[in-house]
């Protein structure tokens, strides 16, 4: 190791941040993904830095995420191209929202409709860093068994008690409804809004603090990390809200927003 990066590995140690990240899994049961090869995400933060969710960019101006990350518009930061939360690696881009538009049928109760838009307050703008992820077409399907990929800086076990600074991600196979719904599973609970994925045998899943954040199959964000059972729980996927089934929202709240403030 050079000296500088060595001086820098020391001042960093100091500062009780990882310097060599030891193989600890974040998201449950994943890795690390290259820095900024996975370029849609945002985290969304309180005003103070917290982590509170993950996010999708779908275009400049507009990011999709969960209805139960709703914190309010005025506690409310989007940070794009970042990596690690707790080093600064100027890459970063903090915006603050313009309007959140929860979907106006969310039910807290039984997740149903887990999905929020966020108008930003100034573009993203896109980079070697930064990249939208391209949305399903309206009622497009994910067949059981299709590899797709949550990423997010959720906690890493269900009883693990912090969000890892760098960004983690994991691929998942797409669990059939019928599956996800049977008794000793979800058992009932699960709409046909919902998408279900991770393994019969558990080990890999979204986690707390993932939430709102992508699920990528065949290049189009098909999930919203919404709810689950614990974390990686045997029988018990990771559920999602399936983002197909809100294009035509996506597509009409969008719209109508640009109608109105005339931005490009
Ligand atoms: N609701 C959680 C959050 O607020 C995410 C739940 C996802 N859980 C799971 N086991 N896939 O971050």
């Amino acid at each position: 190791m050079e000296l500088p990066s060595l001086l820098l590995c020391i001042l960093l140690e100091f500062l009780a941040v990882n310097c060599l990240d030891p193989a600890e899994e974040r998201i449950v049961g994943g890795y690390a993904p290259v820095p900024h090869s996975i370029k849609y995400i945002v985290s969304i933060q309180t005003t103070d830095r917290q982590h509170i969710c993950g996010g999708s960019l779908i275009n400049k101006y507009w990011v999709v995420t969960a209805a139960h990350c709703n914190i309010g518009v005025d506690k409310m930061m989007v940070v794009a191209g970042d990596y690690s939360l707790s080093i600064y690696e100027g890459t970063e881009q903090e915006i603050l929202p313009h309007h959140l538009v929860p979907y106006p049928e969310y039910n807290p109760i039984t997740n149903n409709n887990d999905i929020m838009l966020i108008k930003l307050r100034a573009p993203i703008y896109l980079n070697s860093y930064v990249s939208i992820a391209l949305l399903p077409r309206q009622d497009a399907s994910m067949a059981e068994g299709r590899m797709c990929r949550v990423s997010g800086w959720g906690y890493t076990s269900s009883s693990g008690g912090q969000i890892p600074s760098t960004l983690r991600t994991v691929k998942l196979p797409i669990v059939s409804t019928e599956k996800c719904n049977s008794t000793g599973s979800f058992n009932g609970t699960i709409t046909e809004n919902m998408l279900c994925a991770g393994y019969s045998t558990g080990g890999k899943d979204a986690c707390k603090g993932d939430s709102g954040g992508p699920l990528v199959c065949e290049g189009r964000l098909y999930g919203v990390v919404s709810w689950g059972k614990g974390c990686a729980e045997a029988l018990f996927p990771g559920v999602y809200t399936a983002v197909s089934k809100y294009r035509r929202w996506i597509d009409n709240t969008i719209f109508s927003y640009y109608g109105r403030c005339n931005n490009d």
